[in-house]
């Protein structure tokens, strides 16, 4: 049997220009996530399959988690998502630490999914949490993380908007206003969660389908038609849902302070698939309707210490993932260039001679964190400057015999043409002119 070349389905090889892409995203959410102070963290792959069990939420137990017996009968998965960890780990520190906990990491998941545009088997997830902030402070200062993240992209609220809802309102809604018992309830959840994927008739027949009164149905498509904060707020006041429980109005008011709230829009139909969630929930989508996805999605979660038996802390984050912003990025055009690597000295030699001095000064000049390319074999002239090029040298040093034997070497500025003698041994003033 031949060996297929190929990674397994749903996963990718990244060979050096997509890691580029990658290590440039990755480089801004650790600037974004250090501009908010939070700490970067890092947990194992592995987890118990239990960790999952307790919170997750029954679509990513039953049909998305890669899951195996290990050699001691322990029944493990590879990490589906990072809030699980991140739990089980302050629920370790929490009484040490001072409060918000804030921390960062971008860890890699699994989820055994049809691979397809925006979804695939492994994805690397930059996730931001913050444990025992203020209530509202927390979701606002992540929620304004993302909206820095996305900025720091060259992203604005042309390109992208948060769909927001509060899992208190859709509690009241549906055990209040639609009467729904707690069975009922999770199946409105999952309904809603799957609104999206559904098309407009194929929705309202399985809301037709419910088990909910005429009346309550009507209620259900009153609710499911608002689209904006203040059409919320009316519809508060007529059913005389209790505005206090609501906190997604005071945080619109807060994100209106900060001029942020342009970004925000209320959308009944976010409510996530994990069932952590308990009060704000949101997803960043792309509003280019060639791509309308979410690239993000996340919330508060007040309860989830508790299964490890501490006591409530609670939790707000998100989760954003690499598949997703890269396609958001190419949408708009505003992924940067990276076909090739850059470098800021292409170190030649015309000669077998010239290999000596050549190793010696890209030696001293690496000292002084110049970074050199080194073409270990005698390249003629004419070559050069296309090699230079494909490695994205900003400069390139040529030792001809005649250069070598005067102990000297012309640089030339690949984007000036200027072009200078130095004495070979001259770092301080080579490295003048690279700098
Ligand atoms: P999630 O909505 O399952 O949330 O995933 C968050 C983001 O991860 C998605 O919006 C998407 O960008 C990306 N993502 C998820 N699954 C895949 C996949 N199969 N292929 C490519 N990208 C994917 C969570 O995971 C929560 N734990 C986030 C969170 C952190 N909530 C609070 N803190």
């Amino acid at each position: 049997m031949t060996l297929s070349k190929k990674p397994y389905k749903g996963t990718r090889d990244f060979f050096p220009e997509e890691k580029r892409i990658r290590d440039y995203m990755f480089s801004k959410m650790k600037e974004t996530a250090q501009l908010f102070a939070y700490e970067s963290y890092d947990g194992p792959l592995l987890e118990e399959v239990e960790l999952y069990k307790a919170k997750s939420g029954e679509e990513l137990i039953n049909d998305q988690i890669y899951s195996f017996n290990d050699r001691g009968e322990r029944f493990v998965a590879i990490r589906p998502e990072m809030t699980p960890t991140v739990a089980r780990m302050v629920a370790q520190v929490h009484r040490e630490v001072s409060k918000p906990i804030r921390w960062f990491s971008i860890p890699n998941l699994y989820r055994y999914e049809r691979p397809q545009k925006g979804r695939l088997r492994e994805h690397w997830q930059f996730n931001v949490d913050v444990f025992g902030a203020p209530k509202i402070l927390g979701e606002l200062e992540i929620i304004q993380l993302g909206i820095k993240l996305m900025q720091s992209f060259g992203a604005n609220s042309e390109h992208f908007e948060i769909l927001i809802n509060d899992r208190a309102i859709v509690d009241n809604v549906f055990k209040d206003l639609l009467n729904c018992s707690e069975d009922e309830c999770y199946k409105l959840y999952k309904l809603v969660d799957r609104s999206k994927k559904l098309d407009k008739e194929k929705f309202e027949k399985q809301i037709d389908e419910t088990s909910l009164t005429e009346e309550a149905k009507e209620i259900f498509k009153e609710y499911l038609k608002l689209n904006s904060i203040d059409l919320l707020n009316t519809f508060i006041q007529k059913h005389s849902i209790p505005k206090d429980s609501i906190e997604l109005i005071g945080l619109y008011e807060r994100l209106q302070e900060l001029n942020l709230s342009e970004y925000v829009v209320f959308d009944p139909t976010i409510v996530r698939g994990l069932d952590y969630y308990t009060g704000i929930v949101f997803e960043i989508f792309d509003k280019n309707p060639e791509n309308r996805r979410a690239i993000c999605g996340g919330g508060s979660y007040a309860n989830i210490l508790k299964i490890f038996n501490e006591p409530s802390l609670p939790g707000v984050g998100f989760g954003l993932g690499d598949v997703t912003l890269k396609d958001f990025l190419i949408t708009h055009n505003l992924l940067p260039d990276f076909t090739t690597p850059t470098v800021d000295l292409i170190l030649t030699t015309q000669d077998e001679d010239g290999i000596k001095p050549l190793l010696s000064l890209a030696h001293s000049l690496r000292s002084e964190k110049i970074s050199v390319f080194t073409q270990l074999e005698p390249l003629k002239i004419k070559k050069v400057f296309s090699l230079a090029e494909k490695k994205g040298a900003k400069f390139a040093a040529i030792l001809g015999s005649q250069e070598i034997e005067n102990g000297l070497i012309q640089i030339k500025n690949l984007s000036t043409k200027d072009q200078k003698e130095f004495k070979i041994d001259n770092i301080e003033d080579i490295k003048g002119y690279l700098a």
